[in-house]
C-alpha cells in the first residue's frame, strides 16, 4: 500500500478519541486534519513519501516532516502537542489555531480599485510571532502567508517543519531544500541552485516576510518570472534579483523594501521591523 493515509493514525485516535474531524489540506507527501475532541481542538497533520513519477524525482523527506515539526515544537517549549510514527511515515498534532490566514485577511485590499489599506496592526502580528522564534535563536525556514494564522488573540506562525536553531533527532531530520521560490531570498534561491540545499537563516526569513507582507497586501510577487516558469527558472530569477517595480504604499512599504533588501546584511532585524511598526 502506498499514498497518503485515508485515516487518521491509531495513535493519534487513541490520544485524542476524535468527537469529529475535517480534512484540511491532502496533498503529496503531506495531510492535515482539523480534529475536535474533549481535550480540544487540533491540527493533526501525517506526512508520507513521494514516490518518483516522470515529473518528479521521489522525495522521502516529506514522511519526516511532521515527526520533525514535533522535535522543534519540543525543543523550543511548546505545550499540548504529541508525535510519532505510523506505518509509511510520521504524524503530529498541536493545538488548532482559529483565524484567517494574513493573505486570506488581506483579500480586500487586493481587489481592484480597493480603497482598504493593510493594517499595520496586523503586519505587527505577524512580526511579533516571527519575533519570538528569532528571540530562542532560531530561524523558521518557510515563512509565508498562510503560516501566519490571525487570531483574536494573538498572530501564529505555523509549520515549524524547517526550522532550525537546535538539536532535532537524526532520524526525523532531512536537509533544507528550499521554500516556495516566492518567499525564498536570493542567496537561497541561489544555493538551492548550485547545490540542491541550503541553510535557514534569520536574514532569509526577514525577506520572506517582506514578501509575505507584499504578495498579501497587493497580490503581486517581488520578483519578475512568468506565472508558469519551470522552479529552476523562478530560482534565477530570485538568484538574480530582478525585482518588479510594485510597493506598497506608505511607511508599511518603506519597511518592506528594506527587508527585501538583496543583500542579507542589509536587511533589518526583526526587532528593528518592530520598533519601526510600534
Ligand atoms: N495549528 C494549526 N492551526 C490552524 N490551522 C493549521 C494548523 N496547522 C496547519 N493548519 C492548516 O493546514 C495547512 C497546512 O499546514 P502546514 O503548512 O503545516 O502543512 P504542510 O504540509 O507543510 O503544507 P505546505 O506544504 O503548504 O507548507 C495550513 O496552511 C493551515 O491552513
Ligand atoms: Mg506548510
Amino acid at each position: 500500500m502506498s499514498g497518503p493515509p485515508s485515516e487518521l493514525p491509531i495513535a493519534v485516535l487513541d490520544a485524542l478519541v476524535p468527537r469529529a474531524h475535517r480534512l484540511v489540506v491532502n496533498r503529496r507527501g503531506s495531510t492535515v486534519w482539523e480534529v475536535e475532541s474533549h481535550r480540544g481542538r487540533y491540527a493533526v497533520k501525517v506526512g508520507c513519501p513521494i514516490e518518483a513519477t516522470a515529473a518528479w524525482p521521489a522525495q522521502p523527506w516529506t514522511a519526516l516532516a511532521p515527526g520533525r515539526e514535533g522535535a522543534v515544537l519540543d525543543r523550543l517549549g511548546f505545550d499540548d502537542f504529541a508525535y510519532g510514527e505510523w506505518e509509511r511515515g510520521t504524524w503530529n498534532f498541536q493545538p488548532w489555531h482559529e483565524g484567517p490566514d494574513l493573505y486570506g485577511l488581506w483579500k480586500p485590499c487586493r481587489e481592484p480599485g480597493s480603497s482598504s489599506a493593510p493594517h499595520t496592526s496586523v503586519a505587527l502580528g505577524c512580526v511579533e510571532a516571527l519575533a519570538e522564534l528569532h528571540a530562542k535563536g532560531w530561524a523558521h525556514g518557510d515563512v509565508q502567508p498562510a503560516h501566519f494564522i490571525v487570531g483574536p488573540e494573538r498572530t501564529h506562525l505555523i509549520d515549524l517543519a524547517l526550522a532550525r536553531g537546535g538539536l532535532v533527532p537524526e532520524s526525523y531530520d532531512f536537509p533544507f531544500r528550499g521554500c516556495l521560490v516566492h518567499y525564498e531570498a536570493p542567496e537561497i534561491a541561489r544555493s538551492v541552485l548550485a547545490t540542491g540545499e541550503a541553510e535557514p537563516t534569520q536574514e532569509a526569513d526577514i525577506y520572506a516576510l517582506g514578501v509575505s507582507l507584499l504578495i498579501s497586501a497587493t497580490g503581486w510577487r517581488a520578483v519578475e518570472y512568468p506565472d508558469d516558469a519551470p522552479r529552476p527558472v523562478q530560482r534565477e530569477a530570485v538568484a538574480n534579483g530582478r525585482r518588479r517595480p510594485v510597493r506598497v504604499p506608505g511607511e508599511l512599504g518603506d519597511l518592506i523594501e528594506a527587508m527585501l533588501s538583496r543583500a542579507p546584511e542589509d536587511r533589518p532585524t526583526i526587532r528593528e521591523v518592530r520598533e519601526a511598526l510600534s
